[in-house]
């Protein structure tokens, strides 16, 4: 499937060739957003390649382009960092201690294998009991039984009493003595982590300090239940070596002294106030206590990687209209591309068409009719609901903006088909194809932006995105003679380049 001749009818690839040798790659003077409605020979190659048998089920697939010319240079799966410096945290610093048990693995490891990688990734899955043949599996974690919890007491009318044996997963992982641990990350068996960018975020703290990383959660209430200081246990949360040391001792008579708590992480953020070490917070580690559809919180991402999702199994599938597990598989296509750039969004105008275009790379580009402002934008739309079923505004411990009803105002969505990198323009080119009917029962005297089927974004991948302060990029509506296409550059904004107009 990728012999040189099917390479060259790849619409991406094509489009950007062309652009490459036109010269036409940098911004036009005037942003217009051209769409030309004659229809030309290869707009149907994309339909043909992106969704010809060779991708069942739309599944995305990489195409690993071999170049035409000298050497046959296939694309790394990983685009590779310049510094990995043998002393610098990686992946293999950390260990997974995943809270699972034997009712619920059956269908949850299907969650794990979509991030988990098989003598790469290092950890265990802790279960109540054992499981069935279960150590056959060697693209999942390896199993183990959690200690035995009997000799302590709980107290909490509503938890259960798996909270002990999970809050014990730092000490068991701790026990084992493994060579060369500077991290012990926790996690839910409904769990998905983001492993390059989490990897990326703990090399910045020393393992030798006391840090306890994680997040709280998305619902205001449930903060005030438990606390806006404590890392929710199924977003994740890393604890460094030394401190995961401190605990081990401690976390026995700490758990003793709290036998009312509900949770397992309640637990932990029990003994970290014991130890007096706060919660080091960073964005990007998803706890998801929200129901529904979570596209508003993936459309306008803090400006910080993305680190984990949780509650999959509870939430809409992270695609719409898609299986669970094979949506966070598609999500994985990109994240292999460009890890640090995963839903990261930019945001740009069509002048010409006042329309509003908001880029959440790697996941879905929305197009709203009218020029809204950035500082809109950046705030989530309520596409869900809170874990007590609140829908305003109240609800939440972060800002977010209620969906307008006015059609005028819904957005158009497009969601992620395919990703590949393409060596010639060493860029990757992903494509999002409209996901809703198209709501024109508007009267506003602006283009319809129905007209635009798909969306093609090219961006090079940027592994040292979160070296530098925190910014945004931008992204450039790029002319395009496609019928019914979009072509959106996203990069490093230049300088004196803003999302304004
Ligand atoms: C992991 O490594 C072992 C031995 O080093 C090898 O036998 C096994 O096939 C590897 N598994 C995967 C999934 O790569
Ligand atoms: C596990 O055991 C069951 C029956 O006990 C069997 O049907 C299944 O194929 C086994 N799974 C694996 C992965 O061996
Ligand atoms: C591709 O781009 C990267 C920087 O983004 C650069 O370091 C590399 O040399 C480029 N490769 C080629 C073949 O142009």
């Amino acid at each position: 499937m990728s012999s040189p001749s099917k390479d060259q009818e790849n619409p991406l690839r094509d489009h950007m060739v062309k652009n490459s040798h036109t010269n036409s790659w940098s911004l036009p003077k005037t942003m217009i957003c051209f769409i030309v409605l004659v229809s030309l020979p290869y707009v149907f190659y994309s339909l043909i390649l992106l969704y010809s048998s060779d991708t069942p089920n739309h599944e995305p697939v990489i195409r690993i382009h071999r170049q035409h010319s000298r050497n046959k240079v296939l694309v790394p799966t990983h685009v590779p960092s310049s510094d990995d410096t043998e002393d610098k945290t990686s992946l293999k610093h950390v260990v997974f201690g995943i809270g699972a048990s034997s009712s619920t693995w059956e269908h949850r490891r299907n969650y794990i294998r979509t991030w988990w990688r098989p003598n790469v990734t290092r950890g265990h899955v802790w279960l109540d009991k054992p499981v069935k043949n279960s150590s056959i599996d060697h693209l999942l974690p390896p199993i183990k039984v959690s200690g035995d919890t009997s000799k302590f007491q709980y107290k909490n009318p509503i938890g259960t009493r798996d909270a002990i044996r999970i809050s014990r997963i730092v000490s068991e992982s701790f026990r084992l003595g493994l060579k060369d641990v500077r991290w012990f990350v926790m996690g839910d068996d409904d769990t998905v982590f983001f492993l390059d960018n989490l990897a990326r975020v703990l090399s910045k703290y020393d393992h030798n300090e006391y840090y306890y990383i994680g997040y709280p959660s998305e619902s205001h209430l449930q903060n005030l239940a438990f606390y806006y200081g404590m890392g929710f246990g199924g977003g994740g949360f890393a604890i460094s070596y030394a401190l995961a040391k401190a605990l081990e001792k401690i976390q026995d008579e700490c758990l003793h002294r709290n036998p009312s708590l509900y949770g397992s992480d309640e637990r932990i953020f029990a003994c970290m106030m014991e130890l007096g070490v706060p919660l080091t917070k960073h964005p990007g580690f998803h706890q998801l206590d929200i129901y529904g559809d979570l596209s508003g919180i993936l459309m306008a991402h803090p400006v910080a990687p993305i680190l984990s999702l949780h509650h999959l199994d509870l939430i809409e599938p992270v695609f719409p209209k898609m299986d669970r597990v094979k949506a966070v598989k598609r999500l994985m296509v990109p994240m292999k591309l460009d890890s640090a750039g995963l839903i990261q969004q930019s945001i740009c105008y069509c002048k010409t068409r006042s329309w509003t275009v908001s880029v959440s790379w790697g996941y879905a580009v929305q197009i709203y009719r009218g020029i809204i402002a950035a500082k809109e934008m950046s705030v989530p739309a309520r596409t869900f609901i809170d874990w007590n079923f609140g829908d305003e505004d109240v609800y939440f411990s972060f800002n977010t903006r209620p969906v307008s009803t006015n059609p005028c105002q819904k957005p158009f969505v497009y969601y992620l088909s395919n990703a590949l990198f393409n060596l010639n323009l060493n860029r990757t080119a992903s494509e999002y194809i409209r996901h809703q009917e198209s709501n024109s029962d508007c009267d506003w005297k602006i283009a319809d932006p129905s007209r635009i089927k798909r969306i093609e974004v090219y961006k090079k991948p940027d592994p040292h995105l979160w070296d530098k302060p925190p910014r945004r990029n931008c992204c450039r509506i790029l002319p395009t003679k496609k019928k019914g296409t979009m072509v959106v550059d996203v990069g490093v904004c230049r300088e004196g380049e803003i999302a304004g107009l």
